[in-house]
């Protein structure tokens, strides 16, 4: 494999020396790029997309090519997980990804295959093959899956929901069933990111994107135990290198110091969470990924920059911090407006960072 060119995101993660201060967004690929759009139409809809290795390869790169990015993220879906268990993932225009099949019972649990990483989902492990490939050492390959909790949301729902009511109904009327369900996932999302990193995703993040609707004592119970379950069964070294690990809880900014025992290696925070505040809480366990308002990205420049000279001030000296939205970009961003974001972050942190 070809030397990396660009390891700033890797060595950030790890809290290594930096120049400047690296950043990527979530959901870099997608929607608000035109580009996006018409490789998306080539393929025929979204799954079609992600299925398709040359074309998951060329929208995963698209965003690189317009700004400076410091990672690319693969080129995929959370949902992959529970279509290769049998649910039939489609997506309904307009209102999201649906599922033929719903799970509501213990049967439903029970007759729930746990999906082989390599012959399920190769589809996934080629996407990953064919983007190291192109990447040819530009910047490192990200790779990621939902947590047991947040699959579990779409999966007992059917779909995206506002008030989880029946993914909680389970998790407080029968929590066993609830477990069972949970287990399965975490085993599937453990040998699915371990065939990653071994097909050649470079760092890995768990989108947890849910379970800030839980409690405390239910968000501990049935999200962070599951997270922990998989930390700890994960490839940490591979090709003579680290393979850092980020635990993103959207909303759970205050169970960071929980997060942080669990072993990962950085903490995904959203823009709810004052940057400054989880360093001085976390800082010397974990590195820490965020956490601009992706609604910043509707202002001019000037407010961006404003906005990217604030948060870097925040954390402050030194390196731990890799720069980004505090969740995914949104489809009716100007594509012109990413530039004026990554470029301030690049330029404003450098000062941070002479030693
Ligand atoms: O970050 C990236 O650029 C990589 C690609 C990526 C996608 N989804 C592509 C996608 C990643 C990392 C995801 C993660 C994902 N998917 C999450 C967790 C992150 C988060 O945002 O909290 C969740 C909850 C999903 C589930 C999902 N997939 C939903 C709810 C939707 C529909 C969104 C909508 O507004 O309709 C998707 C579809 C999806 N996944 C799109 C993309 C680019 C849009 C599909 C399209 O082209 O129409």
């Amino acid at each position: 494999m070809a030397e990396l060119k660009n390891d700033r995101f890797l060595r950030a993660l790890l809290n290594e020396p930096v120049d400047a201060t690296p950043v990527w967004m979530m959901r870099q690929a997608g929607r608000y790029l035109p580009e996006y759009r018409e490789t998306r139409a080539k393929a025929g809809d979204f799954l079609s997309l992600c299925k398709n290795k040359e074309l998951a390869c060329e929208v995963t790169i698209q965003p690189l090519e317009r700004y400076d990015l410091d990672a690319a993220i693969l080129f995929s879906d959370i949902l992959t997980i529970p279509d290769a268990m049998g649910l039939g993932l489609y997506f309904e225009v307009g209102e999201g990804p649906r599922f033929k099949k719903i799970i509501r019972t213990e049967k439903d649990v029970a007759d729930l295959p746990v999906p082989d990483a390599v012959t399920d989902l190769d589809y996934v492990m080629n996407a990953v093959k064919e983007i190291r490939r192109e990447l040819n050492g530009r910047v490192p390959l990200i790779g990621f899956s939902g947590s047991p909790w947040t699959l579990a949301t779409y999966m007992v729902e059917g779909g995206s929901s506002k008030d989880f009511r029946h993914v909680k109904q389970m998790m407080y009327a029968t929590p066993e069933v609830m477990h069972g369900l949970l287990d399965k996932l975490a085993q599937s999302v453990t040998t699915y990111l371990n065939e990653q990193i071994r097909s050649g995703a470079q760092a890995v993040q768990i989108f947890d994107t849910w379970g800030g609707a839980l409690s405390g004592p239910c968000y501990q119970e049935f999200s962070l135990k599951y997270m922990k379950q998989i930390v700890d069964g994960l490839i940490r070294e591979h090709d003579g290198r680290k393979v850092p690990v980020i635990l993103f809880t959207k909303n759970g900014g205050q169970w960071l110091e929980m997060m942080a025992d669990t072993g990962a290696d950085a903490l995904g925070l959203d823009w709810t969470t004052d940057i400054g505040n989880a360093r001085a809480r976390v800082g010397d366990k974990v590195a820490l990924q965020g956490n601009m308002d992706p609604s910043v990205l509707y202002a001019p420049a000037s407010r961006i920059e404003q906005e990217v000279e604030f948060i870097l001030g925040q954390y402050g000296n030194g390196s731990g911090h890799v720069f980004n939205l505090g969740h995914g970009i949104h489809q009716f961003v100007d594509p012109k407006q990413p530039k004026a974001f990554v470029d301030a972050v690049h330029e404003l942190s450098a000062k941070y960072h002479q030693q």
